[in-house]
């Protein structure tokens, strides 16, 4: 083991702590599941045995008459959806969102059929134990390579083509090889949660994990058809989610129906195997890439074909191929995306959804080809460097990708690297070096902010936005610390809670873009207020509480909006990464321990460096685990996941991680907001998988294409 990774540098010259990290790390922070509404009760779900097929027969009754049970809920019994039924003049088979409890219909094993709430949360697990279903089984299908021949196009976005189709097959140094990204399953610390109650008959209250409260109140309104206002989410912490709570899950919408029954507050937690069939998932994909090049390694073509899976009841899709079209300057590159409909639970947006599975593919492939060529892979990468957006013509916001790999090759020692595999072994270990790269879309949206400045000199800033992990809050009292020249100990950022100014969901790394300018605005606003109220006496630096007391005034307050920016109309806006990664493999078992990792952004402006810093840790470990040991595992036979508990699907732990540095070029985009902060979140992920293969490639001579990289792959 290297330095642990928080000793690498002293805190101090990282930047500001997170404002909630003692919160967090005291047991104060508190989370969806840690409410006590008067009448708590505890809600259980059963889950279908079978994986294809109708219920023909549920009993409930040794549930109902277990010690302390309240109500046990199947398709039977349970209270109508408004939301679900069929609308007027819309096609009855229109896929959609599983609607739980709606009919006998099961579509994948582990679909709830039943919900079981009691006084306690054992004496419902144990009642739910005691539900058993009848079925009529039909044949299932939940493996992607072998159905990929079932493979549709997905609506509106299935090929791609500029150039010539297939010029890759006329080049003289050419790769075509197919990849494999398993189905991994977001394994948050915190599990899935909600806490429902119906305040009245029409007002509903959530605490619940979500990474938009506004989100969740629109659908949860849509659901139970109740104005907005009458549905309140609380969501002030969330313990990593990655995209698992990017949408209303069929567990809250079961609670929601509890509380209903039984006229009281109903938790449901989701058991961590639940996680795995109840709230999304990264897709297995197979892809297949053919790429040529010149002598001289200028790419003339890449043809990039991706199938991922969905379920049988909706249509999930991403962007796999995105990168092959964007990332490299060539000239003809024809993509195409395909679905499978299997008998599994749909799944959802992941850390860097689609983008991370397509640069595993194209990054690889690339590191495939650099060999043919014996050229190096960052100079393969720079001669194909892409001046203006290949895909629309447009010029980038900005790009200074080339800096990326600059700094990341300087600080991982890639000069150190040798070109032919498997030629560095020291004490029984082979040595090598990787690097992949990838993008992701610089999103913004619009946001409001309100910010009140008190006579005490502090300042409230409120907005609904969640905060997942990343430190939003501090990134924000750092902007307006900034803005308004006051210290940060002053400012408190309120959030997580849909009465709160509206805000975007969090996600699509867009969060620090979006709601970043209407903080900034918002200071701003509250500046020229100042200004006003200070009249003649006005400066440049005003002191802001005497203002407030020759007017007599207690508070100043403004509410500030934004909107999502039109930068997109003239450019192409992306944030870049590059990650430089240094392996060992062992020479006799085909362990692969990372020694070294440096993960370069070019995410524009860093706005608050410490949390930044260990944003990128995270996401870099988020790659490592992809690369090497994630993988859900499916027993086809009987459509059910095997290893869905912590002791059989591996998450890399400390001692799987080295030192990981996170690099910033930190250089401020003119375009996306007048921070000049682009998002960081995914790109932290999005190549990693694809360095880790090429640097085990590097090291011992063993390409591996399907992740993850374990063991008995490296020695077959
Ligand atoms: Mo992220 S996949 O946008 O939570």
């Amino acid at each position: 083991m290297k330095t642990a990774i928080n000793k690498t540098m002293p805190s101090s010259a990282e930047g500001m702590s997170r404002v909630d990290g003692r919160l967090k790390v005291t047991g104060a922070a508190k989370y969806s599941a840690e409410y006590t509404p008067k009448g708590l009760t505890y809600g259980v779900l059963a889950g279908s045995t079978i994986t294809k097929g109708n219920i023909i027969a549920i009993d409930t009754k040794a549930a109902e008459r277990a010690p302390g049970v309240l109500a046990v809920i199947t398709h039977l019994n349970a209270p109508k959806v408004p939301g679900d039924q069929p609308e007027k003049g819309k096609a009855a088979d229109a896929k959609g969102a599983l609607k739980v409890f709606y009919d006998d219909k099961i579509y994948y094993n582990g679909q709830p059929v039943a919900i079981v709430v009691a006084d306690t949360f054992e004496r419902a697990l144990f009642a739910a134990s005691l539900v058993k279903a009848q079925y009529k089984t039909e044949k299932h299908i939940t493996s992607l390579p072998d159905n990929r021949d079932k493979g549709f196009p997905p609506r509106g976005e299935g090929t791609y083509k500029r150039g010539t189709e297939d010029a890759w097959k006329l080049a003289p140094f050419k790769v075509e090889q197919e990849y494999i990204v398993p189905t991994v399953t977001h394994n948050p610390m915190e599990l899935h949660a909600i806490i429902a109650n119906w305040d009245t008959d029409n007002k509903l209250t959530v605490w619940d994990k979500t990474q938009g409260v506004k989100d969740t109140q629109g659908d949860l309104a849509h659901l139970f058809k109740l104005p907005k206002e009458n549905v309140q989410v609380h969501s002030q912490f969330v313990g990593g989610a990655f995209g698992s709570a990017l949408r209303t899950w069929p567990h809250e919408v079961a609670a929601i129906l509890a509380a209903k029954v039984v006229k009281r507050p109903v938790k449901v937690v989701l058991s961590r195997a639940d996680m795995f069939t109840s709230v999304g998932y990264r897709p297995f994909t197979w892809q297949k890439i053919g790429i040529g090049a010149t002598a001289d390694g200028k790419l003339t073509g890449i043809t990039h074909e991706a199938a991922g899976q969905t379920s049988s009841y909706e249509n999930f899709t991403e962007g796999p191929t995105g990168v092959s079209q964007s990332l490299y300057a060539c000239p003809n590159v024809n993509t195409k995306y395909h679905l499978v409909a299997l008998d599994i639970a749909t799944p959802t947006w992941m850390r860097g959804p689609g983008e991370a599975t397509g640069a595993f593919a194209l990054e690889s492939a690339l590191d495939e080809l650099s060999y043919q060529l014996k050229l190096d892979p960052v100079e393969l990468r720079l001669r194909n460097y892409a001046q203006t957006d290949p895909g629309s013509g447009k010029p980038f916001s900005s790009k200074f990708l080339n800096e990326a790999y600059q700094l990341g090759s300087d600080h991982i020692g890639w000069k150190d690297r040798k070109q032919e595999p498997g030629t560095v072994k020291q004490n029984g270990w082979y040595v090598g070096y990787g690097m992949g790269g990838g993008m992701f879309g610089a999103y913004r949206a619009g946001a409001t902010i309100r910010a009140k400045f008190n006579a005490d000199g502090t300042l409230l800033l409120q907005s609904a936005v969640s905060d997942i992990g990343p430190g939003t809050g501090t990134a924000m009292v750092l902007i307006a610390a900034e803005q308004l020249g006051i210290p940060a100990e002053k400012i408190r950022f309120e959030l997580g809670d849909s009465s709160l100014p509206n805000a975007p969901t969090q996600g699509g790394s867009a969060t620090t873009a979006s709601v970043g300018s209407a903080v900034y605005k918002a200071c701003a606003d509250l500046k020229e207020k100042f200004q006003k109220l200070a009249g003649n006496g006005a400066t440049n630096n005003p002191d802001y509480t005497k203002i407030l007391k020759d007017s007599g005034l207690p508070s100043l307050e403004v509410v500030s909006e934004t909107d999502g920016g039109n930068g997109m109309q003239k450019y192409a806006m992306n944030s870049w990464s590059v990650h430089f990664v240094k392996v060992l493999v062992n020479a006799a078992t085909g362990v692969v321990k990372i020694d070294k990792v440096a993960c370069v952004s070019d995410c524009g402006k860093v706005i608050s460096p410490k949390t930044a810093r260990s944003q990128v840790i995270g996401g870099a470990i988020g790659g490592l685990g992809m690369a090497l040991m994630e993988e859900s595992i499916i027993d086809h036979r009987y459509g059910r996941y095997i290893n869905n508990n912590f002791a059989d699907y591996h998450v890399p732990v400390n001692a799987d991680i080295p030192q990981i540095d996170a690099l910033f070029v930190n250089k401020p985009d003119p375009i996306i907001n007048p921070m000049g902060a682009k998002g960081m979140a995914e790109i932290a992920l999005i190549g990693m998988a694809a360095a880790v293969a090429n640097a085990v490639y590097n090291a011992s001579g063993k390409r591996v294409r399907d992740l993850p990289i374990t063991p008995d792959k490296v020695m077959a």
